[in-house]
């Protein structure tokens, strides 16, 4: 029997965080084993907000050679960039015309992003069709996502359910796999909201490439509260995130994690969780720049992924096209 598939996508948009690493990236390579896993990078969704074109040319192969250093093996899985997988952009226009305007309005991403842009542009609210085409282009069964990607998540299934009811059965309907641990890492400075590569304070995130050193410094000037003992407890959010960091790096239950510094305080719980952040990152980062210099070797990578990803994408974009009433010769 065919596997079923897993997609999953992460954007060029900047240097990836551990939140990008502990909700998503970590957990790809061990679906290899059980699926059909495809792994693209989103440069499309990128350009909905301004970015420098030699910059996203770079992280768009910076994210490339960071999915082969977290152990995806682009011969096993389909590992291509979005753009170059025309199929994207056709199924999206298809599904743009089954999508309410309503309902992408009420996205939250959308509200947030919109909120820091002087002009909003169209590409910002139809965002949420580009990935709902992302992932019905493969027949996709499970998209491992942070829980920030939920609503996203809801909408595919959405409209997948739509497009089936008006046409005939065509698409898999998706389900969400969210990590049980780690699927929302927050800001060290403000453990209200989450971890994200475009906070402008620095010390709010550390990124997967961060020295060791700088990783240290961040997590010392972590917030934490007043209450002075270690619990994992919404009641002191920073003190949770950071038993959720170590606990996901370690790969153990937070309520083994919180037993383990039951008589600590947070000067020692800091240090334990700078240490499992800096040697779970530590293989990451060799690997990546072991390969990362190797243009040749990412090029062949993104061709091969992107033929292997046409070959799919066209099988159901010819469905539907056929299903619209588009004449095909
Ligand atoms: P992006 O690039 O913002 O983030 C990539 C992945 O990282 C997760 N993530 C987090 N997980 C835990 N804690 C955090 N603080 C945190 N921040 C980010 C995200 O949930 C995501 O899994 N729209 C998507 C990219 C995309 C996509 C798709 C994803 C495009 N098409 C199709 C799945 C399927 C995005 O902007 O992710």
């Amino acid at each position: 029997m065919d596997k079923k598939v897993v997609f999953s996508a992460i954007q060029p948009s900047g240097s990836l965080t551990i939140g990008n690493y502990l909700g998503a990236l970590s957990n790809f390579a061990d679906l290899q084993k059980d699926y059909q896993c495809i792994y693209c990078v989103a440069d499309m969704h990128a350009i909905t907000v301004q970015q420098k074109p030699a910059d996203l040319r770079r992280r768009t192969l910076d994210l490339i050679a960071l999915y082969v250093a977290c152990g995806i093996d682009p011969e096993e899985s389909l590992l291509y960039i979005q753009s170059q997988v025309p199929e994207h952009a056709e199924l999206t226009w298809v599904l743009n015309t089954i999508t309410s305007i309503g309902q992408l309005n009420r996205m939250t991403q959308f509200k947030d992003k919109s909120k820091k842009q002087k002009e909003v542009y169209a590409g910002l609210l139809n965002y949420p069709v580009l990935m709902v085409s992302d992932i019905l282009l493969y027949q996709t069964s499970y998209v491992p996502v942070g829980e920030d990607q939920r609503q996203h998540i809801e909408l595919t299934r959405d409209i997948a359910e739509r497009f089936n009811t008006r046409y005939s059965p065509t698409f898999t309907v998706p389900e969400i796999m969210a990590p049980k641990v780690g699927a929302r890492i927050m800001s060290l400075q403000n453990p209200a909201v989450k971890m994200s590569k475009s906070d402008a304070d620095e010390n709010a995130f550390i990124l997967i490439l961060d020295e060791p050193d700088v990783i240290r410094r961040k997590i010392k000037r972590a917030v934490t509260d007043s209450v002075g003992e270690v619990h994992y407890s919404d009641e002191q959010p920073g003190v949770k995130n950071l038993l959720d960091i170590y606990s996901s790096f370690k790969k153990i239950d937070p309520d083994e994690a919180e037993r383990e510094f039951a008589s600590a305080g947070y000067g020692e719980l800091k240090e334990c969780v700078a240490e499992a952040v800096v040697e779970g990152l530590s293989p990451v980062q060799e690997k990546y720049k072991e390969i990362r210099g190797d243009k040749k070797e990412l090029e062949r990578i993104c061709r091969h992924g992107a033929e292997r990803a046409h070959y799919m994408a066209s099988k159901t974009l010819k469905k539907v096209y056929r299903k619209v009433g588009f004449v095909q010769f």
